[in-house]
């Protein structure tokens, strides 16, 4: 008999964990995962992308009642109201709906959950809740949470990180944002859509680091549109609770003159970092790097034989999919298949009305690479966007200029996260801009305008 307790010992439920302990099982491992919560699926299930997007639907919803946005369609609505318990009702029956379903299928696919915290006590043994498990894998799939403001004490009541931004028993009459990424935009338009007004405090020049430069500037564009004050250039250096609320002070991120502001609820959204305190991390003969993340090689295994990585907690962008992909491919890895991520081809999506999402290279990035051909198409254009009123923003592909190959598509429309999946599609096929072109798409749909903005690539767009 195995001296092994397990094949596989995955810490961490969140989506990179319990896809690889559900993938382990289904390749023959005897598989457990250990996780500390009281309900599987980390942070993503349980306060990240799923309750964060049952509350985007609602709000946009009563936004749209609300407002009599609705009124132009024939549809007019007297008197909508908000029922912000309901409203949170709704985000819980999905969050306890999904995370109930990761325990089925743990128990579908005999998959050990672990109910506790888990420590190395050696390079093949774990402890959790005071018994010593040895494992012959073990994956490390801790995940991430969020980076603290230095001086700036998050009480969840009126200073709140993401976590306590999803659970406001009421909508504050002013909400600043500290950081205008990802977090700070859905989570700011929650607010806004049920009355807050929101301020959003960026230390950078731009919004939304990391995406392609000419759909920062339209995200900007289009949010303050939508009534949010954005401040860029601007750092935050204190914030105090007063009374009910809060008083930050701002100045220029150059430095220059102080400003004061007022809140009612101020969320701080400067980012994630990777969970690794308490996991001892020495015992088992492993460091973190200098951005407290666990280094990798292109299969997952860490410097430690038989310890792997994935997810937050390693480099990388920190999204489920792409957690969840390495959670396949280690499991395949151990189980001695080939597993591969292609981490070009990563799609990410802001949910705000109209999405942003992008997929590969940046313009900016792939210009310093070499030649490149761009083809814009504005969803004014598209007739699908046009036949529901809702033609904000643009498809934007870059290709290779000599090869013609697709590098980066950029997408910023109504349903730019559903669209860009076929961007990302196309470029893990290794296609042409042209094979795009060359695609027959439905009509109406929105996606034609990816076909149409592939088509301005080789110049010859129909409907612009
Ligand atoms: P996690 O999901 O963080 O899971 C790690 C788990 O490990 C946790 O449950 C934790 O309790 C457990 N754990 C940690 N240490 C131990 C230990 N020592 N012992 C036992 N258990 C331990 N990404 C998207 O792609 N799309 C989105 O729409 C999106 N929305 C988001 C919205 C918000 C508000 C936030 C905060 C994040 C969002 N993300 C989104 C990011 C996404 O949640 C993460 O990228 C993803 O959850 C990472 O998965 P993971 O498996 O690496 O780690
Ligand atoms: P982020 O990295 O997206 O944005 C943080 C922003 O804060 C940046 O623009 C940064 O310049 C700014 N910032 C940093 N320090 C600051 C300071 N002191 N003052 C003012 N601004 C400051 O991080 P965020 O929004 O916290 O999200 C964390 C991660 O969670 C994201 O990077 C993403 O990986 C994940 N996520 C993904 C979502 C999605 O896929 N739709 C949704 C929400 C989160």
């Amino acid at each position: 008999m195995s001296d092994y307790d397990f094949d596989v010992l995955v810490i961490g439920s969140g989506p990179g964990g319990y896809v690889a302990a559900i993938r382990a099982a289904q390749l023959g491992l005897k598989t457990a995962c250990a996780e500390s919560r009281e309900t599987l699926g980390g942070t993503c299930l349980n306060v990240g992308c799923i309750p964060s997007k049952a509350l985007l639907h609602s709000s946009h919803l009563y936004e749209e009642a609300h407002s009599g946005a609705l009124a132009k369609f024939g549809v007019k609505i007297d008197g909508a109201s908000l029922d912000l318990d309901a409203m949170h009702g709704q985000r819980l029956k999905a969050v306890k709906g999904l995370t109930g379903g990761i325990e089925f299928l743990f128990k579908k696919n005999k998959v050990e959950w672990l109910k506790g915290r888990a420590a190395f006590t050696g390079k093949d043994t774990v402890e959790v809740a005071g018994k010593t498990y040895r494992a012959k894998n073990i994956v490390i799939a801790t995940g991430s949470s969020v980076t603290p403001l230095p001086g700036v004490t998050v009480d969840n009541e009126v200073i709140v990180d993401s976590t306590g931004a999803l659970e406001l028993a009421k909508v504050p009459g002013h909400m600043v944002v500290i950081g205008g990424g990802v977090i700070g935009l859905e989570l700011g338009s929650v607010w806004r859509r049920l009355g807050a007004q929101v301020t959003v405090v960026e230390y950078l020049d731009q919004i939304l680091p990391g995406m392609d430069g000419e759909v920062r500037k339209e995200a900007a564009k289009l949010f303050k549109k939508q009534g949010f004050d954005i401040k860029t250039s601007t750092k935050v250096t204190k914030v105090e609770r007063k009374g009910d609320g809060a008083v930050l002070t701002v100045e220029p991120a150059a430095g220059g003159e102080a400003q004061t502001i007022e809140a009612d609820v101020v969320l701080v959204a400067i980012g994630r970092r990777p969970n690794t305190d308490g996991l001892a991390l020495d015992k088992a003969g492993l460091v973190v790097n200098q951005r407290g993340q666990i280094d990798i090689d292109h299969d997952f295994a860490t410097a430690v034989p038989g310890i792997w990585a994935i997810g937050d907690v390693v480099p990388g962008p920190m999204l489920a999919h792409k957690a969840e992909d390495e959670g396949i491919a280690v499991a395949e890895n151990i189980a001695g298949l080939t597993g591969i991520v292609n981490h070009d081809v990563i799609p990410s999506v802001v949910y705000t009305s109209p999405e942003i999402a992008g997929v590969g290279l940046t313009e900016e990035q792939a210009k310093e690479r070499g030649e490149v051909k761009v083809g814009k198409f504005p969803m004014l254009a598209n007739s699908r966007a046009k036949t529901i009123d809702d033609t904000a923003g643009f498809v934007k592909v870059i290709a290779d200029a000599k090869s013609d190959r697709v590098l980066g598509v950029w997408i910023v429309a109504s349903v730019a996260g559903t669209m860009i999946a076929q961007a990302a599609q196309a470029m893990e096929f290794g296609a042409t801009s042209e094979d795009i072109a060359y695609t027959c798409h439905a009509h109406p749909t929105h996606p034609e305008a990816l076909k149409e903005a592939a088509m301005a690539v080789q110049g010859l767009p129909i409907h612009i």
